[in-house]
């Protein structure tokens, strides 16, 4: 719900659980006041306090008031050069050069539903929405800036988005507009929640106070990164699981950004969240509009737990904008780890007919099926059938995959080009990089110029044949390395600072197209693993394949960081052979289906090498997976234990939306002789109901959550465990 105090001109939006307000002053500065557990409202400004500070300058109207600067009070967007000195929200240069922001509030506007911004993802939706515009301009250069803020009340989603409009007659540059400002002025002892790491080990989670100064995480590759996410909290220091305050902060965007927290010279903390400044810089002509990437903000009065499940019904309820609404996704299996590039259509088909009888309902070819592609160096860019490998191309391979019983998916990578291909040799200049420079290779390929439709439309064209030419259910989207060289030989100098966000919107406009163009094919999102696992993909691919690492073990890891912000239906997970390929590491197969199965569900190996013993339990898994899909997917997800802290072991749980049902998983640590006893609390059963375990006895909700479940000992490493539960009234 927004309120406004048109008098005051107090601003105030309320979502089920938290309040959000701001306040133009007598200045017509707009101020932040307010963010947290939901209160009644009023004007909130009475907050605020003002004291002369030494260093901190006064605007021209304060006069000679010197208890009044931008530099100490909680601004709503964040100015810069005219006496705020913290971390700018804008910046831009008109053609004197200058480089000042002096943005006052202007006037509001107030829409039912939900606005949306063209050419990016953004959550969406109808009547529940409510989007509030505040209008501000810069005092002298006719620059507009537009505040969006999206409020979904029962999800305690408040978005964020903001366009800049040059309204004078001479150029501007803006070389900084952040999504996302939001200044804390209460002097909050907060943590920094970060999510990082690397290839195959992806958002680890870390958490340190804050310090004087600012404190980072960004991208600069041109993907949001498998280094660091676009998804940040800032949390109480004592903020657990359950209890504390947290505010969560995803940013809707794959490319580079900046996610920026300073504590100031007074205590105050500021958060930025928007594009990366870092080669950043769009020209304006007088008229034109620049619009950021969105930014999603959740509040949690309760802790962690509370504000990922309300992130996850967001981003599966309004943000994943899947043509087939719902529509239940397939357990897959996927050549890839079983072949990588070598492989024939006997092969492939003698996959798929290993996995069939087991229930598994959807073959993936993945990469190594087209031009001349035997290894990672060469076909990249030549999307037609390698015929050689394929003999009669698609129209032979999938109605033999079909006649199985299953469905067919397959692999591109069409942001990308190999040197060794037909299409370089036709268009070198479509690669990204700069003239007289040797250009870098990433996993020995080059990036196609995405900021250019004629490359788009050239790629889209070749892989449309490819996906007309067959019955293809889904598409695997990779992307295998990050940008470098980023100049485009179709922008002159003044503007290749816009390169890398353009590349970004071709990669999003050539998405759009595709899943327009085929709305029955379900399109996962891959970045060599988990580089682009962002709000900004799942708008367009429902599912992202999570990391290259299907190491069991690491994966608890992988998953619960990622489970912070993402739900569990979008996390690509599949069980793969062991020894790992990563690790080394050999776990059962129980253990790697059940930490699969916390996913979208797959496996990855050749089943014709492995035994019928294990063929029997994957065939178990995936009945098991099937009877519960919609507990697993789309079920309330708890986290019972932090597998950083080392534990005994990692246990999460999903309960229906009913809290009929709930699904505990536990996989054991590195067990040790003379091992203590251990009970398990679990989390969010109505406590009024009774519950069924595992078919077995029968126990009160409040005396699973309360008293617990005690644990066996098991005696192994990496042992896992799961009950079923479900109420008997
Ligand atoms: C990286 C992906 O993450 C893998 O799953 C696989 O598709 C390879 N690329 C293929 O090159």
């Amino acid at each position: 719900m927004i309120v406004l105090d048109k008098t005051n001109k107090v601003f105030t939006l309320h979502t089920q659980n938290t309040t959000y307000q701001m306040k133009a002053d007598q200045y017509n500065v707009l101020l932040h006041t307010y963010y947290g557990p939901r209160i009644s409202g009023g004007d909130l400004s009475y907050l605020i306090q003002y004291a002369d500070r030494g260093a901190s300058p006064n605007p021209s109207e304060a006069g000679h008031r010197r208890d009044y600067s931008l530099d100490t009070l909680p601004q709503e967007y964040s100015t810069c050069g005219v006496g705020d000195f913290r971390l700018p929200s804008i910046e831009f240069e008109p053609e004197d050069g200058s480089c000042l922001a002096d943005l006052r509030y202007v006037d509001y506007e107030l829409r039912k539903g939900k606005y949306s911004l063209e050419g990016l993802p953004a959550f969406w939706g109808g009547s529940e929405w409510e989007t509030l515009v505040l209008r501000m301009e810069d005092i002298s250069t006719q620059m507009q800036v537009e505040l969006y803020y999206g409020v979904l009340d029962r999800y305690d989603l408040i978005t964020r988005a903001v366009r800049v409009t040059n309204l004078g007659t001479e150029r501007v540059r803006l070389r900084r507009c952040a999504s996302l400002c939001l200044d804390f002025q209460d002097n909050g002892d907060y943590d920094f929640i970060t999510f990082d790491g690397c290839h195959a080990l992806e958002r680890n989670l870390n958490r340190a106070p804050l310090r004087p100064g600012v404190q980072s995480v960004e991208s600069v590759r041109g993907t949001s990164s498998h280094h660091h996410n676009p998804f940040v909290i800032l949390c109480d220091h004592s903020a657990g699981e359950d209890h504390g305050l947290c505010y969560g902060a995803a940013l809707v965007y794959s490319g580079n950004f900046l996610a920026a927290v300073e504590r100031t010279q007074l205590e105050h903390n500021r958060l930025l969240l928007g594009i990366n400044p870092y080669h950043f810089c769009w020209t304006l002509a007088p008229g034109e509009s620049f619009t950021s990437p969105e930014a999603a903000l959740v509040c949690s009065p309760s802790g962690f737990g509370q504000m990922s499940r309300q992130f996850h019904r967001a981003i599966r309820d309004n943000l994943i904008h899947d043509p087939l609404r719902g529509r239940r996704r397939p357990v897959l299996i996927n050549n890839w780890e079983a072949t990588e590039f070598t492989f024939s259509a006997e092969k492939l088909v003698d996959i798929a007919a290993s996995a069939a009888p087991l229930g598994i309902e959807l073959f993936v070819m993945d990469d190594g099926w087209f031009g001349k592609r035997d290894d990672d160096c060469g076909g990249l860019g030549d999307w037609y059938v390698n015929e050689e490998k394929l003999p009669g191309g698609l129209e032979a391979l999938v109605p033999r995959i079909r006649a199985l019983g299953m469905q067919f998916g397959i692999w591109i990578e069409p942001e990308m080009i190999s040197e060794d291909s037909d299409l370089y040799r036709a268009h070198p200049d479509w690669a990204l990089g700069a003239p007289g420079r040797p250009r870098t290779r990433g996993r020995s390929q080059l990036t196609l110029d995405f900021s250019r439709k004629e490359v788009r439309d050239r790629v889209y064209a070749d892989i449309r044949k490819v996906l007309d030419s067959a019955e293809i259910s889904y598409v695997k989207w990779d992307m295998n390395r990050s940008l470098t060289d980023v100049w485009s030989a179709a922008l002159p100098a003044s503007r290749q600072g816009e390169v890398f966000h353009r590349y970004i919107l071709g990669v999003y406009e050539l998405l759009d197209q595709m899943r327009r163009d085929y709305p029955h094919i379900l399109i996962e999102g891959c970045t060599g693993g988990g580089g682009r696992f962002d709000a900004g993909m799942l708008y367009y691919t429902p599912q992202i394949w999570c990391s290259d690492n299907t190491d069991a073990v690491d994966r608890l890891r992988i998953q619960y960081g990622t489970s912070f912000c993402y739900p569990i239906s979008t996390m690509g997970a599949h069980a793969s052979a062991v020894p790992n390929g990563q690790t080394g590491r050999s776990v059962s197969m129980e253990t790697r289906g059940v930490v699969a199965m916390t996913g979208t569900f797959g496996y990855e190996m050749d089943l014709n090498e492995t035994s019928q013993e294990e063929k029997e339990v994957i065939k178990r898994q995936v009945a098991f997976f099937k009877e519960h899909y919609d507990l697993i997917q789309n079920g309330d997800y708890y986290r019972l234990t932090d597998p950083f802290q080392n534990g005994p072991f990692t246990a999460w749980e999903q309960v229906s939306p009913d809290r009929r049902e709930a699904l505990v998983s536990l996989v054991t640590g590195t067990v040790h002789a003379s091992a203590p006893f251990h009970t398990l609390r679990l989390k969010g059963l109505d406590p009024a109901l009774t519950y069924q375990v595992n078919g077995g006895d029968t126990y009160p909700g409040d005396v699973l959550m309360n008293a617990g479940w005690p644990l066996p000992i098991i005696l192994d490493d990496y042992q896992p465990m799961q009950l079923y539960l479900s109420a008997v009234q």
